[in-house]
């Protein structure tokens, strides 16, 4: 038999994630069937407890599960537990494990764009302070770069992120307001908030009056593939990063922990470009 594999969440319906995971599978000649499932809230312990007996391989987690899923598996990849939150489950020998490729899938899409990321980039904004911010805060801190910034409409929320990390990067708090005035010091900042987003498309959370020519502006939203806020940097100069890179770069790293297979995922960019461009959201 092949590999039985799924994401649990709601609302699921549009998800595009089987269809990257069967391409996957194409590749690497691997059978298997990957399904979405969508679970209530109250039906989540039954759920995991029929794929203990399906004894499935694993399966991901998206919103709004990520960080309720801690307490369901049986142990934590050192990286989901500083991140507090799980995107993947393997089952390790009937041990189900939580990881989160969230933040690594980030930082691969990152540098596959740009490759002068190491030496050009030493001041970072992070805008946003939630699940998806934690993680790729906590990647962040994996890599080389001096100052990480955070702004986000609620301090506490980031000043919460702060707290759980042992940081090896350099963090001031600042409201939206003042980032933006600030923006010429940054050379990537990194928008992870919902505000963009369709239906609320024209959203931004700063305006980029302020920021200097060929900083990297990276959004992690991919419906619309082109949010408001890349489509106004890439008109003032700015390099730009879009949100489906890591999409795929997260789904690669998930695919790997389940079967082995180390894959590169950009064979079906453009076919993922082209799907999201006709309307599938995930
Ligand atoms: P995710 O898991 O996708 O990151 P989340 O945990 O709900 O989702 O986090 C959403 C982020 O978007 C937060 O940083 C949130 O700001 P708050 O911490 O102040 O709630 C931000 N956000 C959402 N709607 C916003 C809005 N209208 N204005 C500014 N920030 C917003």
């Amino acid at each position: 038999m092949g590999y039985l594999l799924g994401v649990i969440g709601n609302p699921i319906k549009h998800t595009l994630s089987p269809w990257i995971h069967q391409q996957f599978m194409n590749e690497t000649s691997i059978n298997g069937i990957y399904r979405p499932y969508e679970i209530k809230e109250d039906e989540l312990k039954e759920s995991f407890n029929l794929f203990k007996k399906m004894n499935i391989d694993g399966f991901n987690v998206t919103i709004p599960y990520k960080e309720t899923m801690l307490h369901y598996v049986d142990d934590l990849d050192e990286r989901a537990r500083s991140i507090g939150a799980v995107n993947t489950v393997v089952n390790q020998g009937g041990k189900w494990i939580g990881y989160n490729t969230d933040g690594r899938g980030y930082i691969r899409s990152l540098k596959q764009s740009y490759a002068d990321l190491d030496t050009f980039v030493k001041n970072v904004l992070l805008i946003g302070a939630g699940g998806a911010a934690r993680g790729i805060y906590d990647a962040l801190n994996q890599e080389s770069f001096p100052v990480v910034d955070i702004a986000n409409r609620t301090r506490e929320r980031a000043e919460g992120l702060l707290d759980s990390k042992e940081n090896h990067v350099e963090t001031s708090i600042y409201s939206l307001k003042e980032a933006q005035q600030n923006l010429q010091q940054y050379d990537l900042i990194i928008q992870t908030t919902s505000m963009g987003m369709t239906p609320n498309n024209r959203m931004m959370p700063i305006d980029l009056q302020n920021i200097k020519e060929n900083t990297i502006v990276s959004d992690i939203i991919y419906n619309p593939i082109e949010t408001s806020l890349l489509q106004t940097a890439r008109k003032k100069g700015a390099r730009i990063h879009y949100g489906h890179g890591m999409l795929l770069h997260q789904a690669a790293l998930a695919f790997e922990l389940w079967t082995g297979k180390t894959i590169d995922p950009n064979h079906i960019l453009h076919e993922l470009e082209q799907k999201l461009k006709g309307g599938s959201t995930c």
